[in-house]
């Protein structure tokens, strides 16, 4: 009998030392996307399993620029979610960590390739088109026709008319930067965004403000991606979505684990968590309308879909590049956020 016990309680032992430990825990993780969507990943995460998320929302250039300060000893150890370009300047910076998920396989070509590019520093989540949303009952009141191209947005009848955020601090708005550029050329894109800006009332902090602020009444017109104008849509404000008629850029909204992180192993519990088409299902239930990147996850029937609309092929290499980055930053500081009304 005795014997029969011990012998048991070894095989269980041996049994539970082959199985990975179960993560315990804390897990600090700065979220970009809408808080709505952060919320509800914590939530859901914090139901599956045994670790704490400490959760700051931050917009991407913000989420880039609080990595970097911590390099040297890292507080944050997950960045989900918000645009891709500043997650490949970090992966470039070595400031993320090099991590070959097993779910990859199970993502959409656009997602693995964010990772081939950055070295398997980053991976795309989500993916969504950049557009604008404007409020019909101003647009009408004031008997403005809507826009429906990148070059009717200069036009002086929508002057005090228009948000867009400050490509400093947001991703969404770093998109439209380099969206601009590739489809003008940099100079001319620049001649735009000097008469765009004779339009612009605010630079908002996060991407998706200006269309909150048109669903609200506050102005006509917000530059952002299309699928956050749709959950304006969803949420009964009077918001229409327009794709831009002269084509648009794109996100690939990614993931990274920050090299240095103290809880390395429940980042990546939280990183393959976060990829499975199960959690990516669940994006809805927040309002959060973009493409999910796990091939077999629900598309919401609201999501826009990329193949109706007019893409550029968006170089991310290029535009998530430091140096380009950098330099495209500064000189929207220079010429268009020294002179902001
Ligand atoms: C919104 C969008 C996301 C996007 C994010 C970027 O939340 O729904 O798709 O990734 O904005 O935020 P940011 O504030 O950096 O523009």
């Amino acid at each position: 009998m005795r014997t029969t016990f011990l012998v048991t309680t070894f095989l269980v032992g041996l049994a539970a030392s082959a199985l990975p430990a179960k993560a315990a825990g804390s897990l600090n993780l700065i979220c970009a996307s809408d808080v709505k969507w952060c919320e509800l990943m914590e939530r859901l995460f914090e139901k599956d399993h045994d670790i704490d998320v400490n959760m700051v929302r931050m917009s991407s250039g913000e989420a880039y620029a609080r990595i970097r300060a911590e390099a040297r000893n890292p507080k944050t150890d997950l960045w989900w979610a918000g645009t891709g370009d500043p997650h490949l300047q970090a992966a470039e910076d070595k400031l993320t960590l090099e991590y070959k998920s097993p779910k990859l396989a199970e993502l959409q070509p656009w997602a693995q390739k964010q990772a081939e590019v950055s070295g398997y520093r980053t991976v795309g989540v989500y993916s969504g088109a950049l557009g604008w949303g404007y409020n019909t009952q101003i647009l009408d009141k004031k008997g403005l026709a809507a826009p429906a191209c990148w070059k009717d947005l200069t036009d002086a009848k929508y002057k005090g008319e228009i948000q867009i955020a400050n490509p400093n601090s947001s991703g969404t708005a770093y998109t439209a930067l380099a969206t601009l550029v590739q489809l003008m050329g940099e100079d001319q894109a620049f001649d735009y965004l000097k008469a765009l800006n004779a339009n612009v009332t605010q630079y908002t902090k996060s991407g998706s403000a200006p269309v909150k602020a048109a669903a609200r009444g506050e102005t006509g017109i917000g530059i952002v991606f299309m699928h956050d104008a749709v959950a304006m849509t969803k949420q009964g404000f009077p918001v229409k979505t327009v794709a831009p008629c002269e084509g648009t850029g794109f996100e690939v909204g990614s993931m990274s684990i920050v090299k240095g992180a103290k809880n390395l192993e429940n980042a990546k519990v939280f990183y393959d968590w976060a990829l499975s088409a199960e959690v990516q299902s669940h994006a809805a239930e927040a309002d959060s309308y973009q493409l999910p990147s796990n091939r077999t996850a629900a598309v919401p029937p609201e999501a826009p879909k990329l193949g109706e609309i007019k893409l550029i092929d968006y170089d991310f290499a290029k535009f998530g590049n430091a140096t380009t980055r950098k330099s495209l930053l500064e000189r929207w500081d220079r010429e268009i956020g020294a002179s902001a009304n």
